[in-house]
């Protein structure tokens, strides 16, 4: 097979890149939050909800894809111990990038000063809170959002190990094993 017919389709490069891209600067916005001077703590929260309601938006458009669209096989010289380790990364990637965004969504929900602090995308795009979660009584609302502000962290520490992997097995393949393993997913 050649190299050409070896690469993902341009939809997937861009959605991938894209994804990776405001994760990266979710994950900087998220921690860096709990490190600056307070004012600036409601902006970044901000910016850091709106990214991540885009990528919500942008994993599902995804998920669909990928799902329609059958990925390019894994090269040849894999070692099945390999395959299985990709196979199992990108699962866990998918559902990461899936729960992150939902549990944050769920804890902001559950947010006692939601009515104060309207959720606006990037400033311009007024966006709901899920109803389910706003009308109810506030002490149901205190224990979700705690409860969820704990797991959003929680997948934040389970998204850098498994990224760190990721990564990890692309440079491998890519510097060690000499395959064009970044080409595959570029244009
Ligand atoms: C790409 C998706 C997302 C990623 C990767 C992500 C990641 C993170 C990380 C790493 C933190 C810092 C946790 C810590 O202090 O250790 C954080 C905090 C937070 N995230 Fe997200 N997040 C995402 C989406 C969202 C969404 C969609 C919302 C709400 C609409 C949200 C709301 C929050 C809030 C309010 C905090 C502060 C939690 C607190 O300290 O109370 N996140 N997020």
């Amino acid at each position: 097979m050649t190299l050409q017919t070896q690469k993902y389709a341009s939809t997937a490069v861009v959605l991938h890149w894209l994804i990776a891209l405001c994760i990266i600067c979710n994950v900087v916005l998220g921690l860096g939050a709990n490190y600056v001077p307070d004012a600036w703590v409601r902006p970044m929260i901000n910016l850091h909800k709106s990214i991540g309601i885009t990528v919500l938006g942008l994993v599902l458009v995804r998920i669909a894809w990928r799902l329609t669209h059958k990925p390019p096989a894994l090269p040849e010289n894999y070692a099945p111990l390999e395959r299985l380790a990709a196979h199992t990364v990108h699962f866990l990637l998918y559902a990461l990038i899936l729960a992150l965004p939902l549990t944050g969504w769920i804890h902001d929900s559950a947010f006692a000063l939601a009515a104060q602090h309207p959720l606006i995308l990037f400033g311009v795009i007024p966006w709901f809170r899920l109803g389910f979660i706003t009308d109810l009584a506030p002490a149901a609302k205190d224990h979700i959002h705690s409860l969820f502000g704990m797991i959003h962290t929680y997948l934040g520490y389970a998204l850098y190990g498994v990224f760190a992997l990721h990564i990890l097995g692309a440079l491998k393949h890519q510097f060690w094993d000499k395959d064009p393993e970044i080409q595959r997913m570029w244009f």
